[in-house]
């Protein structure tokens, strides 16, 4: 699939289709995908501890191959079961290990450095706040990671009402925006330096997901319209949504059956990018309809 920014082939009309620069899948669901369809292959059947990627179609193409999805170890009587790209609590590790069950470790490894940072600040007597979705499984993870010295934060507003604490250590849910955690973390500095003997910041925010953003943001400055490809429960394809639409009016589809034609009324440009789950086999048919609009 062309990833230039350059204009996508069409043969009428005045409709042009210019592809992010980076979108679509990230090397840490890549790298999940692929340890849980080998799993999977090699023990004819498999459980994920939740969606290995938060992708619909995805999981419903692997639990064609025999991938199960479960909510809690306590589903699983034995076998193999994988932790997906976005990570686990410490105590599903050991519950794991306490009932011989083979864990396959599918955690991205960004996310895993930012869970290890948690535990290492926590043991030195940080608190440690993380800012991202408290209902993101990721950031439970993280926050887990730390034992009972992380506070999670969504917003400036929640600052208020962060216990006073000598050391403080800040990171991020790793799909957030780098311009909304430079913001946190500049009032975080603001309200407490003085109060507190040290603050830390450390951007955990992953390259792919600022890689996505930069180009999607580049691309929406451009174009007439966008459309913004994956699952609604996709934490970053939502955050590519939200960006994007400040510049530019934008929708998220999930297939190119959620394509209206009435969005691309009069429209000359239009420009699509990708969330870090989305396959190309679920994009290329998007870009596909879209020409079809062409008239
Ligand atoms: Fe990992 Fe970033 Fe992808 S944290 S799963 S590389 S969006």
């Amino acid at each position: 699939m062309q990833r230039s920014g350059q204009r996508s082939g069409r043969s009428k009309g005045s409709l042009k289709i210019l592809l992010a620069k980076e979108m679509g899948l990230c090397f840490g669901v890549k790298r999940a995908l692929a340890l849980v369809e080998k799993a999977a292959t090699e023990h004819g059947h498999l459980h994920t501890l939740g969606a290995v990627v938060h992708n619909r179609q995805v999981m419903a193409s692997l639990e064609s191959r025999g991938v199960a999805s479960v909510t809690s170890l306590s589903e699983v009587a034995e076998g193999a079961v994988a932790v997906p790209s976005h990570g686990a609590p410490p105590a599903v590790f050991a519950e794991a290990e306490s009932r011989g069950l083979t864990l396959l470790d599918a955690t991205c490894p960004m996310v895993k450095a930012a869970q290890q940072r948690a535990r290492q600040w926590a043991e030195k007597g940080f608190l440690v706040v993380i800012f991202g979705d408290p209902d993101h499984t990721e950031v439970k993870g993280i926050a887990a990671w730390a034992r009972d010295r992380a506070i999670i934060v969504s917003s400036e507003d929640d600052l208020a009402g962060l216990p006073s604490a000598a050391k403080i250590a800040l990171l991020s849910q790793t799909t957030q925006s780098l311009a909304s955690f430079r913001h946190l973390a500049s009032c975080l500095i603001q309200q407490r330096l003085g109060a507190s003997s040290q603050l830390l910041v450390h951007n955990t925010i992953c390259n792919a997901t600022a890689d996505r953003q930069a180009a999607a943001l580049d691309l929406a400055r451009q174009v007439d319209v966008m459309i913004v490809v994956g699952s609604r429960d996709s934490a970053n394809t939502g955050r590519l949504t939200a960006l994007c639409t400040v510049h530019t009016p934008t929708h998220q589809v999930e297939s190119a059956d959620d394509l209206e034609p009435a969005w691309f009324a009069g429209v000359g440009l239009v420009g699509v990018t990708a969330g870090a789950s989305t396959p190309d086999w679920i994009v290329q048919p998007v870009v596909e309809r879209i020409r079809h609009f062409d008239h």
